[in-house]
C-alpha cells in the first residue's frame, strides 16, 4: 500500500509548553550516545499533581503498559498514584518497586486463568471482566473477588478505539453483576475508556451518563456499586490540537455531580499517556539521506520498530512534533521529507512528508517529542536495533 504524504507541510517548533530540561540547548548537552530516550521525571510528578487537583476525590491509577521504566514508576509512586495493571508481569514490576497489590488494580477484562490466581494469591483483589466466561474464570481462580464490569462506550473520537475489542453492551452490564453475585463474587464497580488520546469531552460526559444508568438500574436489585471508574483517554499535546485536561476535568466534574444517581465511594481513573507523553523526547541520528524516486528519505537511527510504532498504528498519518540539531533549523528553507528507521524494512517509516530543514544532513540530529507514551514498551529489537536506553532528568 502506498501511504500518502501527510497534509501538515508547516515547519514544526518547538511547542511553547515544553519543559526546559526538553529543549534543544539542554538536550545538546546531555552526553549519550544515540539514540536515546530524555524524561523528565518532574514533568512526570506535575501531570499528576495537576490530575488530581482538577479531579478531586478521584484516584489516578496509572495504566503501566503505557510507560513502565521503573525511575517512572517510583516518582509516580512517591507521589501517591496508583496503579492498573494488564497481566501479571505488569504486577511484578510494581512489587519489585514496593507496591502493594492489594492497592492495583486488574482492568485487562480477559486474563489467563494463571495470571488471576497468581495475582489474587499475591493480595490483588479487583478484577475487571466484560464477559460471562470472564466471570467463570475469575469465579473459579480468585474466588469471592470483587469485579467491575467494563461499558461499551462510544469512542469514535479518540485516536485509538478500544471498544471493538473490549466492553459489554449496557444491557449485558445489569445481568452480569448478577451472575456475578449468584457466583459468589462481589459485585464491585463499573468502568470504561473512550479510547486512548480522546479528542472531545462529549465522550466522557456520554460514558458517565452510561455508568449512571447502570448504577440506577442495579439499584432495583439491591446492588450499590462501590467504584466508578473513568479509564483512560485523557489526551496529550503532540501536533494536532486537543483539549486541555482542565477542560477534560471541567466535563467530568460535571458529569459526575449531574449523572451518577449517588456518590460511589470510589471514583477512579486509569490515565496513561496524559502522565508521561509530554515528558520524553526521542533524540535520533540522521543515518542517511536520499533521494527516491523524487521523495526525500531521511534514515533515522530509530523506527516504528525500535521505539515510535504508534505511527504504524496510525497509518503513517499521525505526526508527532519533530525539530531539528541544525543550527539553520528556523531559517532554511523546508522539504517534505519522508522520515525512516534503521531496519531492512520499509515498513519502520515513521512520517510521509514532515516539513523538515531542505539542509538536513549525515550527523544531525532530529528530536521527536512527546514520545513518552507507548513508545519503549511497545519497541522491539528487530533486525538487532535494540529499543533505545533513557536517560532521566529532573
Ligand atoms: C484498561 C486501560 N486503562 C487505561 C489505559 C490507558 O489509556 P491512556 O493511555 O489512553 O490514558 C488503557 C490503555 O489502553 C487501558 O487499556
Amino acid at each position: 500500500m502506498r501511504v500518502p504524504l501527510l497534509d501538515h507541510h508547516a515547519r514544526l517548533e518547538v511547542p511553547s509548553h515544553w519543559p526546559a530540561a526538553l529543549l534543544p540547548p539542554a538536550l545538546a548537552d546531555i552526553d549519550a550516545r544515540s539514540p536515546y530516550l530524555v524524561c523528565d521525571l518532574g514533568t512526570v510528578r506535575e501531570r499528576h499533581r495537576r490530575f488530581s487537583e482538577l479531579l478531586p476525590g478521584v484516584e489516578s491509577f496509572f495504566a503501566l503498559k503505557c510507560n513502565s521504566s521503573p525511575e517512572v514508576l517510583v516518582a509516580l509512586h512517591e507521589q501517591g498514584s496508583r496503579f492498573e495493571v494488564a497481566s501479571l508481569g505488569e504486577l511484578r514490576m510494581l512489587q519489585a518497586i514496593g507496591v502493594r497489590p492489594a492497592d492495583v488494580l486488574y482492568s485487562n477484562t480477559v486474563k489467563p486463568a494463571g495470571h488471576i490466581a497468581a495475582a489474587h494469591a499475591e493480595g490483588l483483589w479487583r478484577f475487571a471482566f466484560d464477559s460471562e466466561g470472564e466471570l467463570y474464570k475469575l469465579a473459579r481462580h480468585a474466588p469471592g473477588a470483587a469485579v467491575y464490569v467494563r461499558l461499551r462506550v462510544d469512542d469514535s473520537t479518540a485516536m485509538f478505539p478500544l471498544s471493538r475489542k473490549f466492553g459489554a453492551e449496557a444491557h449485558e452490564a445489569r445481568a452480569l453483576l448478577l451472575l456475578a453475585r449468584n457466583l459468589g463474587l462481589r459485585p464491585y464497580g463499573v468502568t470504561f475508556h473512550v479510547g486512548s488520546q480522546c479528542t472531545t469531552t462529549g465522550a466522557w460526559r456520554q460514558a458517565v451518563s452510561a455508568a449512571g444508568t447502570l448504577l440506577d438500574r442495579l439499584a432495583d436489585d439491591g446492588i450499590e456499586l462501590t467504584m466508578v471508574d473513568l479509564g483512560g483517554g485523557f489526551p496529550a499535546r503532540y501536533v494536532e490540537p486537543v483539549p486541555a485536561i482542565e477542560q477534560v476535568a471541567a466535563t467530568l466534574r460535571t458529569a459526575l455531580t449531574e449523572l451518577l444517581p449517588y456518590q460511589p465511594e470510589v471514583l477512579a481513573a486509569e490515565p496513561g499517556r496524559h502522565f508521561v507523553a509530554e515528558s520524553a523526547v526521542m533524540v535520533t541520528t540522521v543515518l542517511g539521506r536520499e533521494v527516491r524516486a523524487g521523495e526525500n528519505w531521511l534514515y533515522l537511527d530509530v523506527g516504528a520498530y525500535n521505539g515510535l510504532f504508534e505511527t504504524q498504528q496510525t497509518v503513517n498519518q499521525w505526526l508527532f512534533p519533530l525539530w531539528t540539531s541544525r543550527s539553520d533549523h528556523a531559517t532554511s528553507p523546508t522539504l517534505p521529507f519522508t522520515v525512516t528507521g534503521p531496519s531492512c524494512d520499509s515498513s519502520d517509516t515513521m512520517f510521509y512528508g514532515a516539513a523538515l530543514p531542505s539542509t538536513m544532513d549525515l550527523d544531525d540530529r532530529l528530536y521527536i517529542g512527546s514520545a513518552g507514551a507507548y513508545t519503549l514498551s511497545y519497541a522491539s529489537s528487530f533486525n538487532g536495533f535494540p529499543p533505545p536506553a533513557t536517560v532521566f532528568v529532573g
